[in-house]
């Protein structure tokens, strides 16, 4: 029996990262995890991923969609976070731009870098990796968070001033309070230990818990309650803030805010839907592959960019969402307080 567990743990193989690249898919107030069935949602997403995405999502995603914004085919999982703003001195909001992320191929229409790692951004590490189950969904950070202490607590989800693409320190916990010449990068990093039971729980976070340290430093071991390590997954978003360089405000106030009134960064917070087709990632996780070395059936199936621009999902909510608006879409306190009161 010693002699079986040692040759298991000298036979180990060693485990693959990913990092991917997705197109937008859509941008809209939908939210199938936090407010299902609800056209629209109370604030606007950027969504990228399987084009099964809507109000409601049950099920196993990954025989449903049809195609993907992501690069690896046979990932039909949805990856959303709130959307940004740049509010004009005169009142008027306009929605920041998603810009393509270094280290990815060219083209990409904004959206997100995805990772699925395991010890940290530079090791697959020698642990066993569990995919997520069919149906599987999660949630990281709050947007009710007020302050920057709390702010602070939730590691892994961090803002960068980015001076060129690449700058990846310091990681903040709230926005950046200067002009940032390259633009802003937010950072979400979920928990990776499972309950080894749940696919969800009722506020999304309970059945996992997080042991990530800042900025991909290996995590700490998974607790008794939540015994199994599954990917790291975490979401790089670079948002075009320079373009409104020339109208930062006069009282230097940061003119930025997230979708649901979020000015401080505060309450950043993601959302992940599970997709991927039958057992797609788990081979993946399986073999050594890093990054890029796993497309091209080595040994996941991947596209190009043009086949991951032409995916997409249209709006159910008929709103402008572009060009400069008097509120940010959902936001308009009078309007829902008439819409509560009636
Ligand atoms: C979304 O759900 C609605 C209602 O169930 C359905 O009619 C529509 O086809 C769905 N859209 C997609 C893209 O699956
Ligand atoms: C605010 O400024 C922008 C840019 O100059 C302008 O297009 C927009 O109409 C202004 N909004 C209001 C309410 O004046």
């Amino acid at each position: 029996m010693k002699w079986l567990t040692l040759a298991a743990a000298l036979i180990a193989p060693s485990e693959a990262a990913l990092r991917f690249g997705c197109s937008t898919l859509s941008i809209q107030r939908l939210d199938p995890l936090v407010e299902p069935g609800k056209v629209p949602s109370s604030h606007l997403h950027q969504i990228v991923g399987g084009n099964a995405f809507n109000a409601t999502m049950q099920g196993d995603i990954g025989e449903k969609g049809s195609c993907t914004t992501c690069t690896f085919t046979e990932d039909f999982s949805n990856y959303w976070t709130a959307v940004m703003f740049f509010k004009h001195q005169n009142g008027s909001y306009m929605r920041v731009p998603i810009m393509q992320n270094a280290a990815l191929p060219n083209g990409i229409n904004g959206g997100m870098t995805v990772y699925y790692t395991q010890q940290d951004f530079n090791s697959n590490g020698n642990q066993k990796i569990k995919a997520f189950p069919p149906g599987f969904r999660m949630t990281v950070g709050s947007p009710t968070t007020e302050n920057l202490n709390d702010a602070k607590g939730h590691v892994g989800l961090r803002f960068v001033c980015l001076t060129d693409k690449n700058t990846r320190f310091p990681e903040l916990p709230d926005f950046p309070t200067k002009p940032c010449k390259g633009g802003i990068m937010t950072v979400h990093h979920f928990p990776s230990c499972w309950d080894g039971k749940n696919t969800d729980s009722p506020n999304h976070q309970d059945h996992m818990y997080n042991t990530a340290k800042e900025a991909f430093q290996p995590a700490g071991a998974c607790p008794s309650s939540h015994p199994v390590r599954m990917a790291q997954v975490a979401y790089e978003t670079l948002w075009d803030t320079a373009k409104f360089a020339n109208m930062w405000p006069a009282d230097n106030k940061n003119p930025f805010f997230l979708s649901y009134g979020d000015n401080n960064g505060y309450g950043t917070h993601a959302d992940y839907m599970f997709g991927w087709k039958g057992d797609s990632l788990q081979r993946a996780m399986d073999s050594s592959c890093m990054f890029q070395a796993c497309e091209n059936g080595k040994p996941l199936k991947s596209q190009g960019v043009a086949q991951m621009n032409a995916c997409a999902v249209k709006s159910q909510v008929k709103e402008s969402i572009d060009g400069w608006l008097t509120e940010m879409p959902g936001m308009n306190m009078k309007k829902r307080q008439v819409e509560f009161s009636a």
